[in-house]
C-alpha cells in the first residue's frame, strides 16, 4: 500500500556536501519525493520535532545538533516506504548498520548519522505536518 515518510538531510549531511548522495539513493530505489525544502530549525523547534526522546541522555546533543545549521526535509512517497527508507538509511548505530546502507557508509558518530525517517505510520503524520502544509506536499 502506498505510504508517505518523512525523511530529513541532517546538518552533517548538508555540512559534508552529501545532499545529492542522499537524493540519487532515495530516486534510484523508486521512492518518490512528493515535497522538500530547507529549513534552520531552532532549539525549541528540534525539541518540538523530537519530543518523545524528551529526558533521554542524548536529547540536549541531539537537539543542539539538529539546530545547529540547515537541513533538507522531504516527504517520500512509495508503497512500504516508511521500512524501504529506514532499510536505506541502516540501523540508528552506524557501527552495526548493514553494509551499503547510508548511516554505514557516511555516518561519524552514533549522532552525526546524516538522515532521519520516520518509524511508523503515526510519527510519519506527526512529522509531515511538522514541516508541510497541504499546499507544499504534491499530489499524485
Ligand atoms: P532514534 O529515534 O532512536 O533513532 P533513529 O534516528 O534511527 O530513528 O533516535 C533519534 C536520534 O537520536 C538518532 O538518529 C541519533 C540520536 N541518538 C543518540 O545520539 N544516541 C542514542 O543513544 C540514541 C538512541 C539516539
Ligand atoms: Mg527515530
Amino acid at each position: 500500500m502506498k505510504e508517505r515518510t518523512l525523511s530529513i538531510i541532517k546538518p552533517d549531511g548538508i555540512a559534508r556536501g552529501l545532499i545529492g548522495e542522499v537524493i540519487k539513493r532515495f530516486e534510484q530505489a523508486g521512492l518518490k519525493i512528493v515535497a522538500m525544502k530547507m529549513v534552520r530549525m531552532s532549539k525549541e523547534q528540534a525539541k518540538e520535532f523530537y519530543a518523545v526522546h524528551k529526558g533521554r541522555s542524548y536529547f540536549e546533543g541531539l537537539t543542539d545538533f539538529m539546530s545547529s545549521g540547515p537541513s533538507v526535509v522531504m516527504v517520500l512517497e512509495a508503497d512500504d516506504v516508511i521500512a524501504r527508507n529506514r532499510e536505506l538509511m541502516g540501523a540508528t548505530n552506524y557501527e552495526e548498520a548493514a553494509e551499503g546502507t547510508i548511516r554505514r557508509e557516511f555516518a561519524t558518530n552514533e549522532r552525526r548519522n546524516v538522515v532521519h525517517g520516520s518509524d511508523s505510520p503515526e510519527t510519519a503524520e506527526f512529522e509531515i505536518d511538522y514541516f508541510f502544509n497541504a499546499v507544499e506536499l504534491v499530489g499524485t
